[in-house]
């Protein structure tokens, strides 16, 4: 036996997820609460759900054609033999919660929102994960074309105010459960005569949904793909007239848009509108968010009959494009030399902190100067500087960082001062 020891094997973080570390967190936080507190000014309230769900809520919500269910779902079968999912998206689950706590009968808007983990099986690549982050927006029961309008201005005015320029919006409608019939009918047998050009995932797609066709990335398939027939030439009165007056309401906001036939979203559920941001900084992966209208889910679901739309963001995605974080927020770094003056700088932490000021200090005995250095690396606004005349006297010194400028303090002064350069 050799005795070399044997080095450790480490674990690593699992392929296609990543860790969100301190110094881009602060960023997350910052986009998070912005989010939260514009979406609570359009009214809509935060509903949480759970990660896990039964299998077939995503079969028959996100549809079973979809790529995300026949490839992408992290389905497992739990111990009493239930098959689950981790959720790759949201709105199946608010849909589910919905109908199980009756919501639909509260007096509130029916306006919900949620920012949390997706779980998909995707091939990871710049902006995409198998796990990560959706900002998930959802209305139910409002039919009006305007609220299809007013949620597109929302998501133009999340991104503009997190700083991210240069989106671009492309909308389409992909009409209903009364104009899809013949449009399918017409897709698939334009794509028959296409079959051999087709991938083979693409040629199945011809039997079991045709508009699935428009989702593949395959270049053959894209080109082919490009010459099929167009659902916009399709739509019933009702699901043209709904088109129109949403275009009408993002030319009221001033909204520009580019109308892309093509965009029919890779989940079975949309019905009338959809909706996409794109960006071109993001490269392959550049949907910023995408979302559209799905009247019919809630009565799939054996829920009330009504309507819903909404969209989701990939955090992600939008944390590319989000401009770097502004100066670190103001904070006192404690330096104390000496056991009472360890003790009284905790006092002087626990003070501070109860009035809302951040405080560091660390329990190393370390030089005044060691001390006072790391003050200015990690950006301390001003330091309380404690030696042992200080903590026999109960006071300290008050230094601050950018001028230099040092004075003697009592915990109360401390507090005034500090107080009065909020
Ligand atoms: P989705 O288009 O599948 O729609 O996803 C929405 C956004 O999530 C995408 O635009 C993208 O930014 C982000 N995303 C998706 N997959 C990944 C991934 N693997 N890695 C990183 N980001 C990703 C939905 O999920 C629908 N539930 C949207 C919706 C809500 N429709 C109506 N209501």
């Amino acid at each position: 036996m050799s005795d070399t020891p044997k080095k450790k094997k480490r674990v690593a973080a699992i392929k296609g997820t990543h860790d969100i570390l301190p110094s881009q967190a602060r960023k997350w936080q910052r986009v998070e609460r912005t989010a939260k507190g514009l979406f609570e000014l359009y009214g809509y309230r935060e509903i949480r759900t759970p990660v896990f769900e039964a299998t077939e809520l995503f079969e028959k919500g996100t549809g079973e054609t979809s790529d995300i269910v026949m490839k992408e779902m992290y389905t497992f079968t739990d111990k009493g033999g239930r098959s689950l999912t981790l959720r790759p998206e949201y709105t199946p689950s608010i849909a589910r919660a919905i109908i199980e706590h009756r919501l639909h009968l509260l007096p509130d808007p029916m306006r919900y929102y949620f920012i949390g983990p997706m779980f998909r099986y995707d091939k990871p690549q710049k902006g995409r994960y198998r796990q990560f982050h959706q900002m998930d927006v959802e209305v139910f029961n409002e039919k009006d074309p305007a609220v299809d309008a007013e949620i597109v201005e929302m998501a133009a005015t999340l991104l503009e105010s997190v700083g991210v320029t240069g989106s671009e919006i492309l909308v389409n409608s992909v009409g209903c459960r009364a104009c899809r019939p013949d449009y399918h009918r017409e897709l698939r047998a334009e794509a028959e005569k296409s079959r051999s050009g087709l991938c083979p995932d693409c040629q199945r797609k011809i039997d079991t949904n045709p508009l699935r066709i428009f989702d593949c990335k395959v270049e053959s398939c894209r080109e082919i793909a490009a010459g099929l027939p167009k659902i916009t030439d399709f739509l019933c009165e009702e699901c043209e007239d709904h088109f129109g007056r949403f275009k009408g309401d993002l030319d009221l906001f001033a909204l520009p848009y580019t109308v892309e036939p093509l965009l029919v979203r890779g989940l079975d559920y949309y019905t009338k509108t959809t909706f996409e941001f794109t960006s071109a900084e993001l490269g392959a992966q550049d949907a910023i968010l995408g979302g559209g209208r799905y009247d019919d889910m809630m009565g799939d679901f054996g829920g009330p009959d009504i309507c819903g739309i909404g969209f989701a963001l990939g955090m992600e995605r939008l944390l590319l494009l989000v401009p770097d974080e502004e100066a670190v927020a103001p904070f006192v770094y404690v330096v104390w030399m000496g056991e009472e003056a360890r003790k009284a700088g905790m006092t002087v932490a626990r003070t501070l902190r109860s009035q809302d000021v951040e405080v560091w200090i660390e329990y190393k005995e370390r030089s005044f100067k060691n001390q006072l250095s790391r003050a200015n690396k990690l950006g301390a606004a001003w330091s309380v500087i404690i030696g042992e005349d200080e903590a026999r006297k109960g006071t300290l010194q008050l230094k601050d960082m950018a001028s230099g400028e040092q004075q003697e303090k009592t915990l109360e002064g401390l507090l005034s001062t500090l107080q009065k350069t909020d």
